[in-house]
């Protein structure tokens, strides 16, 4: 059952704040904090409330953890190479407390909410001071202060299917772009995918709470709102409303800005919702819409519900819908039990479909998940050959994608300076397409509209109209 983190509980957590920020303020200068966030946008946004919660203890921020008073890890767990880099940056931090004794060092996110990872923390990482796991955010306050007062080990793993816990502070990344969780956790139990186990059961925040801080956002500044969840497709079920409604709702907040939303699932991906979007005129052209694999036998086997004919229906839908709208997709390569056969399924899918640009993964086997049990007879290099033919192929399909973007006038909200050249402004079209073009950076933060003169492979150039 979700648990939903009462006031009582976040304003003793906020009493804990201002201890913390007491005991610095005695300090000779403010402490730092390193916070380094390895994965996905929900971990950024995690990350953004950590940052917060310190701030608000009085800390400032460092980008590298050398001659930091706390550092904290927020670690990923989706696949085996991103527990690698966690790993192998947590080694390095032997040195640091070596060289600073008094430095505390926390690790938090996914791969602690798995016992063989912390089991491992305790044995080979005895410089780790505090861990915590996704469900003990909100008690970060707590945690520090038993740090600086206490000085214990200590390793703080609720289990359970999750909590809710509102208004926690938030020291955002960006100030153009909103991250806005609208829910936690994931009940699809993927074949291959951890996140279930690390992450709870589904649950949707209230409505209301989305929009107060939508519409705090959108005054605050922010141009872009990202709205958060592991499946966002399904918000809102348990509530008695849907992801349409609230897009819709959202949509009707006064001022320009755009929504995003990640991740989808493609068997909630109805036609409802396409519609929804296509009346929304603040939802971005954009459509991530993770396939995995096009052989309906590997999508069977990956408990994904769908199958490759109901996928490229639902893509035939949004284009009919919305023309001109992006598609991107997540692959997987070498699930087990993939054949050859079903691997030039997956060619054929991206062939047919011909994605904008697509994020793909070679199957990484994690402990617990239905498919680490499953037989996986092809050689890590058979793997590793259909991965690089896959991008080869994918990349043959990119070439020349943008060109049908030239002599189009396009609404780009421009985020900064150019990245290529910082003479030019850099921005995104409503296809979440970057564009650099000429202007005044006093234009940073606003929408303008931008005459597209050439395409390159991932970017575009045009002059503002
Ligand atoms: N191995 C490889 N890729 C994975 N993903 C999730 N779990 C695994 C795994 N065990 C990929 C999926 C998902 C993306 C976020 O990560 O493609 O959509
Ligand atoms: Fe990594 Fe998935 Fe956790 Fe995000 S939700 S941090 S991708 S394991």
């Amino acid at each position: 059952m979700t648990v939903n983190i009462t006031a009582e509980e976040t304003a003793k957590q906020r009493g804990f704040i201002k201890k913390c920020a007491e005991m610095n303020a005695r300090r000779e200068a403010p402490p730092t904090a390193h916070v380094h966030t390895f994965g996905c946008q929900q971990n950024v946004s995690d990350g953004e409330k950590i940052k917060g919660m310190l701030a608000e203890m009085g800390c400032g921020f460092s980008e590298t953890p050398e001659g930091a008073d706390i550092i904290i890890f927020n670690t990923c767990a989706v696949r085996g190479n991103a527990e690698d880099r966690v790993f192998g940056n947590l080694g390095a931090l032997k040195h640091e407390k070596r060289r600073n004794p008094d430095v505390v060092i926390g690790v938090c996110g996914c791969m602690v909410q798995q016992e063989h990872i912390v089991d491992k923390i305790k044995r080979s990482f005895p410089h780790v001071d505090l861990v915590f796991g996704t469900n003990a955010l909100h008690t970060l306050p707590e945690l520090v202060y038993r740090q600086l007062t206490e000085r214990k080990r200590e390793f703080y793993v609720p289990r359970g299917d999750g909590v809710i816990a509102e208004g926690l502070p938030v020291l955002r990344e960006n100030a153009l772009k909103a991250s806005i969780p609208i829910m936690y956790g994931c009940n699809n139990f993927c074949t291959y995918c951890i996140v279930p186990y690390v992450r709870g059961r589904e649950r949707s925040r209230k409505t209301e709470d989305i929009l107060a801080e939508a519409e705090a956002a959108v005054q605050g500044g922010a141009r872009e709102l990202l709205l958060l969840g592991q499946n966002v497709n399904s918000y809102g079920k348990e509530l008695g409303t849907d992801f349409p409604s609230l897009l819709r709702a959202i949509n009707d907040i006064d001022g320009e800005f755009r929504i995003c939303y990640m991740s989808s699932h493609p068997k909630d991906a109805t036609r409802e919702l396409i519609d929804a979007i296509a009346e929304c005129e603040k939802v971005t052209r954009h459509f991530h819409l993770p396939v995995q694999s096009g052989s309906s036998r590997v999508l069977g086997l990956m408990n994904r519900h769908y199958s490759r004919e109901d996928y490229l229906k639902i893509v035939g839908y949004i284009r009919e819908r919305i023309p001109g709208a992006a598609l991107t997709s997540d692959i997987i390569v070498g699930f087990p039990g993939e054949t050859r056969e079903d691997f030039e399924e997956t060619l054929s899918l991206i062939r047919e479909v011909r994605f904008d640009s697509l994020y793909t993964f070679i199957y990484s086997p994690r402990k617990g998940t239905r498919a680490a049990e499953m037989p996986d007879p092809v050689t890590a290099e058979e793997k590793g050959e259909w991965f690089r033919e896959l991008l080869d192929v994918q990349s043959e399909i990119g070439r020349g994608l943008y060109e049908k973007y030239v002599g189009q006038t396009l609404r780009v909200l421009c985020e900064g300076e150019g990245r290529t050249d910082p003479n030019l402004l850099t921005g995104k079209t409503p296809q979440d397409v970057i564009v650099d073009f000429d202007g005044d950076k006093s234009l940073i933060g606003r929408f303008v509209d931008v005459k597209i003169e050439r395409a390159y492979q991932w970017a575009l150039t045009g002059r503002i109209v």
